[in-house]
């Protein structure tokens, strides 16, 4: 069985503010397989890598982000005092998981609903995946992108709009970790979390017997990461990717 494949969450985010560009620099440089982040539009329609509906807890600055522009989204710290990060673009994560490494490496981009602009984050997303030329990859295993929501409704326009696409419906319940939702929409993998994984270990079993691989997160403790192993998991979201990689690789 091949080992799980290491996502960096947020970047390598134990280490270095999440959803900054040192963080997925970090990340890449220990070795990570796939890129996570989380999307939001600014009120002026661009695609920003913050994980809160507000800048407040990861930046100096205070709003909500739909609330925001770029520019005035980009007056903030999003890194320290002693090390300040500019906030980070969808399209500048891109480009380092297209140019910042020769490995062929994953960018996971999940879009969070309920917002604001609601199904326009997709679009949009669709829109800059085109822009690079990775909207329609040769197959869902060639993709360099993965789409991924906890919403189903999501998940159903990417897979409706963009159908080479790969995608992970994110999500906990036992429907869903059933295969019941994610046959609806029509994603090629579940996305549990590992405590749910834990609860309902047979799922990816039963997720594989339907075709679809299992993405787990957020996989930070040493024993998770071996019940992933044993488990089959395709990939595996940690805030730590080196530590991961040298763990799968003992
Ligand atoms: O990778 C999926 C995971 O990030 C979902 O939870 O809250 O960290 O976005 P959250
Ligand atoms: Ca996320």
């Amino acid at each position: 069985m091949r080992e799980p494949l290491v996502v960096a969450h947020r970047g390598a985010s134990a280490a270095l503010p999440e959803h900054t560009l040192a963080a997925y620099e970090l990340a890449l440089s220990e070795g990570a397989d796939g890129l996570e982040c989380d999307v939001r539009l600014t009120r002026d329609g661009h695609l920003v890598c913050i994980h809160d509906r507000t800048v407040d807890r990861t930046s100096n600055g205070s709003g909500v982000v739909s609330d925001l522009t770029l520019g005035q989204m980009r007056e903030f710290n999003y890194g320290t005092d002693d090390a300040p990060a500019e906030l980070l673009t969808l399209d500048t994560l891109i480009e380092l998981a297209l140019d910042g490494t020769d490995r062929p490496v994953k960018l996971f981009i999940e879009t969070k609903h309920p917002v604001r602009y609601g199904s326009l984050v997709e679009s949009k997303v669709l829109a800059a995946l085109a822009r690079f030329g990775l909207s329609t990859p040769a197959s869902a295993d060639h993709s360099r992108a993965v789409i991924m929501s906890f919403s189903a409704a999501a998940v159903w326009r990417i897979r409706r709009s963009a159908p080479l696409l790969p995608t992970v419906l994110l999500g906990e319940s036992a429907l869903y970790l059933g295969g019941g939702a994610a046959t609806t929409v029509g994603a090629t993998a579940i996305g549990p979390s590992v405590k749910s994984l834990r609860e309902h270990p047979d799922s990816v079993d039963k997720a594989a017997a339907a075709g679809r691989a299992t993405y787990c997160w957020t996989v930070d403790e040493r024993h998770d990461v071996d019940l992933c192993r044993e488990l089959g998991v395709g990939w595996v979201a940690t805030n730590h990717p080196g530590r991961t990689k040298n763990w799968l690789a003992s």
